[in-house]
């Protein structure tokens, strides 16, 4: 297993993982700097093009982001989103996961679990592909939001589906909008570190998806908390800019030739 992998499950117990999304070279610059690992999530489907969910991102898409975030990262792994579909049986994943881990040099892929997808995420594992799991709300099965692990069914469930994504290889486990006492149960039943979106303080890291955390993305759930608002920073510029055009006072000597 290579050392970075390792570096992430050893981590358990010992240090909280920072994990961030990012899908372009200037954010993946800033997050190189601070994050453990970056994913190139498959929300830039909602968050930079404006789709509905994510069911419909492409392959290619997903290949194109994640060759300019992984070329712009240095110490963070990066970890890439299978998209929806693209997974759906062993050889399709074999053959979309290679695609995907060849072109972008990724360290990882990222699988939403169905509760039934095991063999696949096994598959990957064993030709050498590293597989970080997702289980809880996985958005690629899921059409209207819903927090899971509030019953006692739902919760072993889950504590179920993560023992199993354990028993086939993943080296991580994002848990997505998990009632916190599941996610607790969750993290205390496995070795390897559970990755909290919406998941409590009770996981072993915490992700979220940069553009909602930085107050661009226009989507904030209770779990998001907004720790700058960049909407209104980058408005503030384009107003300042749009005034000085109006007024010809834009450029001045300085800016032309
Ligand atoms: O696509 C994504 O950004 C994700 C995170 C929310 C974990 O899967």
């Amino acid at each position: 297993m290579k050392r970075k992998i390792l570096n992430i499950i050893n981590s358990k117990n010992k240090k909280p993982l920072v994990c961030l999304t990012a899908y372009s070279k200037p954010i993946a610059k800033i997050l190189d700097k601070h994050c453990d690992i970056v994913l190139v999530g498959d929300s830039l489907a909602t968050a930079m093009y404006g789709m509905k969910n994510t069911h419909l991102v492409d392959i290619d898409t997903m290949i194109r982001h994640g060759i300019s975030v992984r070329s712009n990262l240095t110490k963070a792994l990066c970890v890439v989103d299978m998209p929806a579909r693209s997974y759906k049986d062993i050889t399709e994943a074999k053959k979309n996961a290679k695609l995907i881990f060849n072109k972008t040099k990724c360290d990882a892929v990222k699988i939403e679990c169905n509760g039934k997808n095991y063999d696949i995420i096994k598959s990957l594992v064993d030709i050498g592909i590293p597989v970080m799991g997702h289980i809880g709300f996985t958005p690629q099965y899921f059409k209207k939001f819903k927090v899971q692990g509030i019953s006692d069914k739902e919760r072993s469930r889950l504590v179920e589906q993560a023992k199993k994504n354990q028993a086939a290889g993943v080296f991580s486990l994002v848990l997505e909008c998990i009632n916190h006492t599941t996610a607790k149960e969750i993290t205390n039943s496995i070795n390897i570190p559970t990755i909290g979106i919406g998941a409590s303080a009770h996981c072993d890291g915490q992700i979220l998806v940069t553009d909602d955390m930085l107050g661009l993305s226009g989507f904030y759930p209770k779990f998001v908390k907004k720790y700058v608002n960049l909407n209104n920073i980058i408005e503030l510029g384009i107003k300042k800019y749009k005034k000085e055009v109006i007024n010809r006072n834009f450029p001045k000597k300085k800016y032309i030739y």
